[in-house]
Protein backbone atom coordinates (compact mmCIF):
# COMPACT_ATOMS: atom_id res chain seq x y z
CA UNK A 1 0.00 0.00 0.00
CA UNK A 2 1.50 3.49 -0.75
CA UNK A 3 0.57 6.32 0.87
CA UNK A 4 -0.88 9.08 -0.01
CA UNK A 5 0.55 12.59 -0.11
CA UNK A 6 -2.34 13.57 2.73
CA UNK A 7 -0.70 10.07 4.95
CA UNK A 8 2.18 10.90 3.79
CA UNK A 9 1.70 14.86 5.39
CA UNK A 10 -0.09 13.46 8.47
CA UNK A 11 2.70 11.34 8.99
CA UNK A 12 5.14 14.06 8.79
CA UNK A 13 3.52 16.02 11.28
CA UNK A 14 3.16 13.11 13.31
CA UNK A 15 6.93 12.95 13.43
CA UNK A 16 7.71 16.67 14.36
CA UNK A 17 5.17 15.96 16.67
CA UNK A 18 7.03 13.10 18.32
CA UNK A 19 10.05 14.73 18.01
CA UNK A 20 9.06 18.10 19.64
CA UNK A 21 7.92 15.99 22.67
CA UNK A 22 10.76 13.96 23.22
CA UNK A 23 9.60 10.76 24.32
CA UNK A 24 6.42 11.48 26.75
CA UNK A 25 3.14 11.33 25.29
CA UNK A 26 1.36 13.92 24.14
CA UNK A 27 -2.04 14.54 22.40
CA UNK A 28 -3.40 17.09 19.68
CA UNK A 29 -6.64 18.02 18.57
CA UNK A 30 -7.20 19.47 14.78
CA UNK A 31 -10.35 20.96 13.04
CA UNK A 32 -11.04 21.88 9.70
CA UNK A 33 -9.62 24.92 8.89
CA UNK A 34 -12.46 26.76 7.53
CA UNK A 35 -15.38 27.79 9.52
CA UNK A 36 -18.65 25.97 8.33
CA UNK A 37 -22.42 26.52 7.84
CA UNK A 38 -25.13 24.41 10.40
CA UNK A 39 -26.18 21.23 8.38
CA UNK A 40 -22.20 20.63 7.14
CA UNK A 41 -20.23 17.92 8.71
CA UNK A 42 -16.78 18.36 9.18
CA UNK A 43 -13.72 16.21 10.44
CA UNK A 44 -11.78 16.22 13.54
CA UNK A 45 -8.06 14.72 14.25
CA UNK A 46 -7.16 13.69 17.18
CA UNK A 47 -3.55 12.43 17.41
CA UNK A 48 -1.57 10.70 20.53
CA UNK A 49 1.54 9.50 21.27
CA UNK A 50 4.12 7.69 21.53
CA UNK A 51 2.90 4.84 23.22
CA UNK A 52 5.25 1.85 23.74
CA UNK A 53 2.20 -0.74 23.26
CA UNK A 54 -0.91 -0.66 21.30
CA UNK A 55 -4.01 -0.93 23.83
CA UNK A 56 -4.61 2.28 24.45
CA UNK A 57 -8.29 3.76 23.70
CA UNK A 58 -9.60 6.92 22.33
CA UNK A 59 -12.82 8.27 23.04
CA UNK A 60 -14.60 10.89 21.45
CA UNK A 61 -16.83 13.10 23.90
CA UNK A 62 -19.52 16.00 22.25
CA UNK A 63 -20.06 17.59 25.37
CA UNK A 64 -21.10 15.07 27.90
CA UNK A 65 -22.18 12.60 25.20
CA UNK A 66 -20.02 9.86 23.82
CA UNK A 67 -19.13 10.50 19.80
CA UNK A 68 -18.14 7.59 17.50
CA UNK A 69 -14.99 7.60 15.30
CA UNK A 70 -14.78 6.99 11.83
CA UNK A 71 -11.22 6.03 11.65
CA UNK A 72 -8.32 5.12 13.40
CA UNK A 73 -5.14 4.61 12.46
CA UNK A 74 -1.57 3.45 14.22
CA UNK A 75 1.44 4.43 13.22
CA UNK A 76 4.64 2.73 14.41
CA UNK A 77 8.04 4.91 14.71
CA UNK A 78 11.41 3.54 14.34
CA UNK A 79 11.67 2.80 18.21
CA UNK A 80 8.72 0.46 18.12
CA UNK A 81 6.58 2.74 19.94
CA UNK A 82 2.91 3.51 18.29
CA UNK A 83 1.29 6.77 17.73
CA UNK A 84 -2.20 7.02 16.94
CA UNK A 85 -4.44 9.38 14.97
CA UNK A 86 -8.56 8.90 15.54
CA UNK A 87 -10.56 10.55 12.85
CA UNK A 88 -14.29 11.93 13.86
CA UNK A 89 -16.98 14.02 11.54
CA UNK A 90 -19.42 16.42 13.31
CA UNK A 91 -22.95 17.18 11.89
CA UNK A 92 -23.01 20.95 12.72
CA UNK A 93 -26.02 22.64 14.26
CA UNK A 94 -26.67 26.16 15.35
CA UNK A 95 -26.68 24.85 18.75
CA UNK A 96 -23.26 23.89 18.61
CA UNK A 97 -22.04 27.26 19.20
CA UNK A 98 -22.00 26.24 22.89
CA UNK A 99 -20.49 22.67 22.31
CA UNK A 100 -16.94 21.54 23.07
CA UNK A 101 -15.31 17.94 21.08
CA UNK A 102 -13.21 16.45 23.10
CA UNK A 103 -10.68 13.54 22.36
CA UNK A 104 -9.65 11.48 25.20
CA UNK A 105 -6.91 8.86 25.20
CA UNK A 106 -5.89 6.27 27.58
CA UNK A 107 -3.36 3.94 28.08
CA UNK A 108 -2.21 2.00 30.76
CA UNK A 109 1.35 3.55 31.25
CA UNK A 110 -0.49 7.21 32.01
CA UNK A 111 -1.85 8.05 35.06
CA UNK A 112 -3.81 10.86 34.04
CA UNK A 113 -5.81 10.39 30.20
CA UNK A 114 -4.91 12.68 28.22
CA UNK A 115 -7.18 15.34 26.74
CA UNK A 116 -7.66 18.01 24.49
CA UNK A 117 -10.86 19.70 23.72
CA UNK A 118 -11.90 22.39 21.20
CA UNK A 119 -14.97 24.90 20.87
CA UNK A 120 -17.54 23.92 18.18
CA UNK A 121 -17.48 27.81 18.10
CA UNK A 122 -14.33 28.17 16.39
CA UNK A 123 -15.43 25.78 13.60
CA UNK A 124 -19.20 27.50 13.35
CA UNK A 125 -20.24 30.04 10.76
CA UNK A 126 -23.81 31.22 11.32
CA UNK A 127 -25.32 33.83 8.63
CA UNK A 128 -27.38 36.49 9.94
CA UNK A 129 -31.04 37.24 8.89
CA UNK A 130 -31.62 40.45 7.81
CA UNK A 131 -34.73 42.79 8.38
CA UNK A 132 -35.25 46.54 7.80
CA UNK A 133 -37.50 48.34 9.97
CA UNK A 134 -38.42 52.36 9.88
CA UNK A 135 -39.17 55.13 12.14
CA UNK A 136 -41.64 56.21 11.57
CA UNK A 137 -43.34 53.07 10.16
CA UNK A 138 -44.19 53.14 6.30
CA UNK A 139 -47.90 54.56 6.44
CA UNK A 140 -46.89 57.33 8.58
CA UNK A 141 -44.03 58.74 6.39
CA UNK A 142 -43.99 62.37 4.79
CA UNK A 143 -42.16 64.18 1.99
CA UNK A 144 -38.76 65.11 2.78
CA UNK A 145 -39.04 63.81 6.56
CA UNK A 146 -35.81 62.34 7.68
CA UNK A 147 -36.61 58.68 8.33
CA UNK A 148 -34.69 55.78 10.52
CA UNK A 149 -33.71 53.03 8.47
CA UNK A 150 -32.69 50.03 11.15
CA UNK A 151 -31.06 46.81 9.45
CA UNK A 152 -31.38 44.29 11.92
CA UNK A 153 -28.77 41.70 11.52
CA UNK A 154 -29.22 38.64 13.84
CA UNK A 155 -28.00 35.99 15.30
CA UNK A 156 -24.36 35.09 13.72
CA UNK A 157 -21.39 33.93 14.38
CA UNK A 158 -18.80 34.79 14.79
CA UNK A 159 -19.05 38.56 15.80
CA UNK A 160 -17.21 40.59 13.57
CA UNK A 161 -18.67 40.89 10.05
CA UNK A 162 -18.68 44.21 7.99
CA UNK A 163 -22.28 45.78 7.46
CA UNK A 164 -22.72 48.36 4.38
CA UNK A 165 -25.50 50.54 3.09
CA UNK A 166 -26.65 51.14 -0.07
CA UNK A 167 -28.91 53.53 -1.63
CA UNK A 168 -30.12 53.05 -5.27
CA UNK A 169 -27.64 50.38 -5.82
CA UNK A 170 -24.39 53.11 -4.43
CA UNK A 171 -22.39 52.69 -1.33
CA UNK A 172 -23.52 55.28 1.11
CA UNK A 173 -21.76 54.00 4.45
CA UNK A 174 -19.89 50.92 5.43
CA UNK A 175 -19.52 49.85 9.02
CA UNK A 176 -16.20 47.73 9.73
CA UNK A 177 -17.19 46.27 12.69
CA UNK A 178 -20.21 47.45 14.02
CA UNK A 179 -20.85 47.13 17.82
CA UNK A 180 -22.41 43.39 18.62
CA UNK A 181 -25.02 42.16 21.35
CA UNK A 182 -24.61 38.42 22.71
CA UNK A 183 -27.73 36.28 22.72
CA UNK A 184 -27.97 33.60 25.19
CA UNK A 185 -27.40 30.59 22.47
CA UNK A 186 -24.11 31.99 21.99
CA UNK A 187 -25.00 33.45 18.22
CA UNK A 188 -24.82 37.45 18.03
CA UNK A 189 -27.19 40.38 16.86
CA UNK A 190 -26.82 44.04 16.11
CA UNK A 191 -29.05 46.90 14.69
CA UNK A 192 -27.28 49.62 12.73
CA UNK A 193 -29.65 52.97 11.59
CA UNK A 194 -29.21 55.07 8.75
CA UNK A 195 -30.97 58.32 8.37
CA UNK A 196 -32.75 58.95 4.88
CA UNK A 197 -34.81 62.00 3.81
CA UNK A 198 -38.36 60.19 1.88
CA UNK A 199 -39.13 61.26 -1.02
CA UNK A 200 -42.40 60.50 -3.11
CA UNK A 201 -40.85 58.66 -5.69
CA UNK A 202 -39.18 56.34 -3.66
CA UNK A 203 -35.39 55.32 -2.70
CA UNK A 204 -34.55 51.85 -2.67
CA UNK A 205 -32.26 50.77 0.72
CA UNK A 206 -29.98 48.13 1.23
CA UNK A 207 -28.24 46.88 3.68
CA UNK A 208 -25.06 44.67 2.75
CA UNK A 209 -23.83 42.31 5.51
CA UNK A 210 -20.06 40.60 5.30
CA UNK A 211 -19.18 38.08 7.10
CA UNK A 212 -15.15 36.57 6.31
CA UNK A 213 -15.76 35.11 2.67
CA UNK A 214 -19.16 33.92 2.90
CA UNK A 215 -21.48 35.54 0.46
CA UNK A 216 -22.85 38.44 1.54
CA UNK A 217 -26.73 38.99 3.01
CA UNK A 218 -28.67 41.45 2.10
CA UNK A 219 -32.30 42.69 2.72
CA UNK A 220 -33.47 46.11 0.91
CA UNK A 221 -36.39 48.45 1.68
CA UNK A 222 -38.04 51.46 -0.57
CA UNK A 223 -38.52 54.17 1.25
CA UNK A 224 -41.14 56.34 0.00
CA UNK A 225 -43.31 58.79 1.23
CA UNK A 226 -46.83 58.27 1.73
CA UNK A 227 -48.78 61.35 -0.83
CA UNK A 228 -51.44 63.25 1.75
CA UNK A 229 -54.16 60.26 2.01
CA UNK A 230 -56.25 62.83 -0.48
CA UNK A 231 -54.07 61.91 -3.15
CA UNK A 232 -53.79 58.18 -2.27
CA UNK A 233 -57.92 57.45 -2.06
CA UNK A 234 -60.90 58.68 -0.40
CA UNK A 235 -61.12 56.70 3.23
CA UNK A 236 -60.19 58.77 5.73
CA UNK A 237 -60.61 62.33 3.64
CA UNK A 238 -63.70 64.39 3.32
CA UNK A 239 -64.13 67.41 1.57
CA UNK A 240 -67.02 69.52 0.79
CA UNK A 241 -67.61 72.95 -1.67
CA UNK A 242 -70.65 74.77 -0.34
CA UNK A 243 -72.35 77.93 -1.55
CA UNK A 244 -75.88 79.63 0.08
CA UNK A 245 -78.52 77.60 0.21
CA UNK A 246 -80.96 80.23 -1.45
CA UNK A 247 -81.09 81.57 -4.52
CA UNK A 248 -79.48 85.53 -4.88
CA UNK A 249 -80.59 88.36 -7.51
CA UNK A 250 -77.20 89.59 -10.10
CA UNK A 251 -75.57 92.19 -7.71
CA UNK A 252 -75.91 90.32 -4.20
CA UNK A 253 -72.25 88.65 -2.25
CA UNK A 254 -72.41 85.27 -2.08
CA UNK A 255 -69.95 83.35 -0.16
CA UNK A 256 -68.25 79.60 -0.95
CA UNK A 257 -66.54 77.63 1.23
CA UNK A 258 -64.11 74.52 1.14
CA UNK A 259 -63.96 72.29 4.33
CA UNK A 260 -61.56 68.99 3.74
CA UNK A 261 -59.77 67.32 6.49
CA UNK A 262 -57.02 64.19 6.46
CA UNK A 263 -53.82 66.35 5.39
CA UNK A 264 -50.86 64.48 6.87
CA UNK A 265 -49.04 68.15 6.86
CA UNK A 266 -50.21 71.86 7.00
CA UNK A 267 -48.81 72.69 3.67
CA UNK A 268 -51.65 73.40 1.85
CA UNK A 269 -52.83 75.95 -0.54
CA UNK A 270 -56.11 76.28 -1.79
CA UNK A 271 -56.45 78.82 -5.05
CA UNK A 272 -60.02 79.67 -6.75
CA UNK A 273 -60.59 80.72 -10.32
CA UNK A 274 -63.28 82.44 -11.98
CA UNK A 275 -63.73 80.75 -15.38
CA UNK A 276 -60.31 79.29 -15.45
CA UNK A 277 -58.47 82.98 -15.48
CA UNK A 278 -59.97 85.05 -12.69
CA UNK A 279 -57.72 84.33 -9.40
CA UNK A 280 -60.81 85.13 -6.96
CA UNK A 281 -59.41 86.68 -3.28
CA UNK A 282 -59.99 83.99 -0.38
CA UNK A 283 -59.21 83.07 2.91
CA UNK A 284 -57.90 80.22 3.89
CA UNK A 285 -56.81 78.53 7.41
CA UNK A 286 -55.32 74.98 8.09
CA UNK A 287 -55.90 73.77 11.49
CA UNK A 288 -54.43 70.67 13.07
CA UNK A 289 -56.80 67.65 14.60
CA UNK A 290 -55.31 65.11 15.94
CA UNK A 291 -52.36 64.15 13.62
CA UNK A 292 -53.99 65.04 10.37
CA UNK A 293 -54.86 68.75 9.69
CA UNK A 294 -58.36 70.24 8.45
CA UNK A 295 -58.75 73.00 5.66
CA UNK A 296 -61.05 75.58 5.43
CA UNK A 297 -60.95 78.43 2.45
CA UNK A 298 -63.54 80.51 1.71
CA UNK A 299 -64.47 83.46 -1.46
CA UNK A 300 -66.91 85.73 -1.60
CA UNK A 301 -68.56 86.40 -5.12
CA UNK A 302 -70.30 89.20 -6.11
CA UNK A 303 -73.17 87.31 -8.46
CA UNK A 304 -73.92 89.13 -11.88
CA UNK A 305 -76.18 88.56 -14.27
CA UNK A 306 -74.09 87.13 -16.98
CA UNK A 307 -72.94 84.11 -14.17
CA UNK A 308 -75.33 81.76 -15.56
CA UNK A 309 -72.42 80.14 -17.71
CA UNK A 310 -69.46 81.02 -15.12
CA UNK A 311 -67.82 78.37 -13.69
CA UNK A 312 -65.82 78.60 -10.28
CA UNK A 313 -62.35 76.05 -9.67
CA UNK A 314 -61.09 75.37 -6.41
CA UNK A 315 -58.08 73.90 -6.51
CA UNK A 316 -56.39 72.08 -3.48
CA UNK A 317 -52.70 71.74 -3.79
CA UNK A 318 -50.88 69.64 -1.05
CA UNK A 319 -47.02 69.94 -0.62
CA UNK A 320 -47.15 71.18 -4.22
CA UNK A 321 -48.90 68.60 -5.66
CA UNK A 322 -52.91 69.40 -6.82
CA UNK A 323 -54.57 67.00 -4.70
CA UNK A 324 -58.46 67.72 -5.22
CA UNK A 325 -60.02 70.34 -8.02
CA UNK A 326 -63.86 71.12 -7.96
CA UNK A 327 -65.78 73.14 -9.68
CA UNK A 328 -69.02 74.93 -9.48
CA UNK A 329 -71.26 76.79 -11.60
CA UNK A 330 -72.40 80.15 -10.50
CA UNK A 331 -76.26 79.70 -12.32
CA UNK A 332 -77.63 77.54 -9.28
CA UNK A 333 -77.14 80.38 -7.08
CA UNK A 334 -78.62 82.92 -9.57
CA UNK A 335 -82.10 84.07 -9.33
CA UNK A 336 -83.35 85.49 -12.69
CA UNK A 337 -85.04 85.26 -16.38
CA UNK A 338 -82.30 83.15 -17.96
CA UNK A 339 -81.99 80.49 -15.32
CA UNK A 340 -85.99 79.68 -15.31
CA UNK A 341 -85.73 80.28 -18.89
CA UNK A 342 -82.88 77.37 -18.65
CA UNK A 343 -84.31 75.15 -16.26
CA UNK A 344 -87.50 74.50 -17.62
CA UNK A 345 -85.63 74.13 -21.18
C1 LIG B 1 -6.85 13.65 9.74
O1 LIG B 1 -6.13 12.46 9.67
C2 LIG B 1 -6.25 11.79 8.42
C3 LIG B 1 -5.55 10.47 8.55
O2 LIG B 1 -4.36 10.58 9.24
C4 LIG B 1 -5.65 12.66 7.36
O3 LIG B 1 -5.78 12.04 6.11
C5 LIG B 1 -6.36 14.00 7.35
O4 LIG B 1 -5.76 14.87 6.44
C6 LIG B 1 -6.33 14.61 8.71
N1 LIG B 1 -7.16 15.78 8.71
C7 LIG B 1 -6.87 16.88 9.38
C8 LIG B 1 -7.88 17.98 9.34
O5 LIG B 1 -5.84 17.01 10.02
C1 LIG C 1 8.49 4.99 23.68
O1 LIG C 1 7.53 5.60 24.47
C2 LIG C 1 7.85 5.69 25.83
C3 LIG C 1 6.72 6.34 26.53
O2 LIG C 1 5.54 5.67 26.29
C4 LIG C 1 9.07 6.52 26.03
O3 LIG C 1 9.44 6.53 27.39
C5 LIG C 1 10.15 6.02 25.21
O4 LIG C 1 11.23 6.91 25.27
C6 LIG C 1 9.69 5.84 23.78
N1 LIG C 1 10.73 5.24 23.05
C7 LIG C 1 11.46 5.93 22.28
C8 LIG C 1 12.55 5.17 21.65
O5 LIG C 1 11.18 7.12 22.02
C1 LIG D 1 -9.84 0.18 26.75
O1 LIG D 1 -11.16 -0.29 26.54
C2 LIG D 1 -11.32 -1.66 26.84
C3 LIG D 1 -12.72 -2.08 26.45
O2 LIG D 1 -13.67 -1.12 26.86
C4 LIG D 1 -11.00 -1.87 28.31
O3 LIG D 1 -11.13 -3.25 28.59
C5 LIG D 1 -9.59 -1.41 28.61
O4 LIG D 1 -9.33 -1.51 30.00
C6 LIG D 1 -9.39 0.01 28.19
N1 LIG D 1 -8.00 0.38 28.35
C7 LIG D 1 -7.59 1.48 28.95
C8 LIG D 1 -6.13 1.70 29.04
O5 LIG D 1 -8.40 2.33 29.41
C1 LIG E 1 -14.35 27.56 24.95
O1 LIG E 1 -15.34 28.52 25.29
C2 LIG E 1 -15.34 28.88 26.66
C3 LIG E 1 -16.51 29.76 26.91
O2 LIG E 1 -17.04 30.25 25.77
C4 LIG E 1 -14.03 29.55 26.99
O3 LIG E 1 -14.01 29.92 28.35
C5 LIG E 1 -12.90 28.59 26.70
O4 LIG E 1 -11.68 29.23 26.92
C6 LIG E 1 -12.97 28.09 25.28
N1 LIG E 1 -11.99 27.03 25.13
C7 LIG E 1 -11.19 26.96 24.10
C8 LIG E 1 -10.28 25.76 24.07
O5 LIG E 1 -11.18 27.79 23.21
C1 LIG F 1 -33.73 58.59 14.78
O1 LIG F 1 -32.50 58.35 15.40
C2 LIG F 1 -31.98 59.43 16.11
C3 LIG F 1 -30.60 59.08 16.62
O2 LIG F 1 -30.43 57.71 16.77
C4 LIG F 1 -32.94 59.78 17.26
O3 LIG F 1 -32.45 60.89 17.96
C5 LIG F 1 -34.30 60.08 16.66
O4 LIG F 1 -35.22 60.31 17.71
C6 LIG F 1 -34.77 58.95 15.82
N1 LIG F 1 -35.99 59.33 15.15
C7 LIG F 1 -37.07 58.58 15.19
C8 LIG F 1 -38.25 59.08 14.44
O5 LIG F 1 -37.11 57.52 15.80
C1 LIG G 1 -34.50 42.98 -2.44
O1 LIG G 1 -34.70 41.88 -1.58
C2 LIG G 1 -35.45 40.82 -2.12
C3 LIG G 1 -35.58 39.74 -1.08
O2 LIG G 1 -35.75 40.24 0.19
C4 LIG G 1 -34.79 40.29 -3.37
O3 LIG G 1 -35.61 39.32 -3.95
C5 LIG G 1 -34.58 41.41 -4.35
O4 LIG G 1 -33.87 40.95 -5.45
C6 LIG G 1 -33.82 42.54 -3.70
N1 LIG G 1 -33.72 43.64 -4.64
C7 LIG G 1 -32.56 44.13 -5.00
C8 LIG G 1 -32.61 45.24 -5.97
O5 LIG G 1 -31.51 43.73 -4.55
C1 LIG H 1 -62.18 68.79 10.90
O1 LIG H 1 -62.96 68.12 9.94
C2 LIG H 1 -63.80 67.12 10.44
C3 LIG H 1 -64.46 66.42 9.26
O2 LIG H 1 -64.54 67.24 8.17
C4 LIG H 1 -64.82 67.72 11.36
O3 LIG H 1 -65.63 66.71 11.89
C5 LIG H 1 -64.11 68.43 12.45
O4 LIG H 1 -65.02 69.08 13.28
C6 LIG H 1 -63.10 69.42 11.91
N1 LIG H 1 -62.31 69.98 12.99
C7 LIG H 1 -61.94 71.23 13.02
C8 LIG H 1 -61.09 71.62 14.19
O5 LIG H 1 -62.22 72.00 12.16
Amino acid sequence: MTATPGQALSALLLTLLLGLTGGQPSISLVGPTRRTTPENSVPFNCTAGPFSSSDFNVTWMKDRDEHPASAQRLVTDNKGNYSVTSKVWVTLSRQDILSVMTCEVTHRALAEPLRRSMNLSRVLQVVPTLKITTKPSAMQIRVHQRVNLTCHVSHFHPPHLHLTWMENRHKVQTVESPQVTRNPDGTYSLQHTWQAEATLDGREFACWVVQDEQPPVQANITLRAQASRLGKGMSSYSSALQGPFQRSEPGTNIQLTFTSSGFSTGQVTVTWLKNSHQLLKSQTSVRPRGDTYNVTSGVVILLQADDVHSLVHCQVKHMSILVSQKTIRLEQYLRGKDVLFVQMA
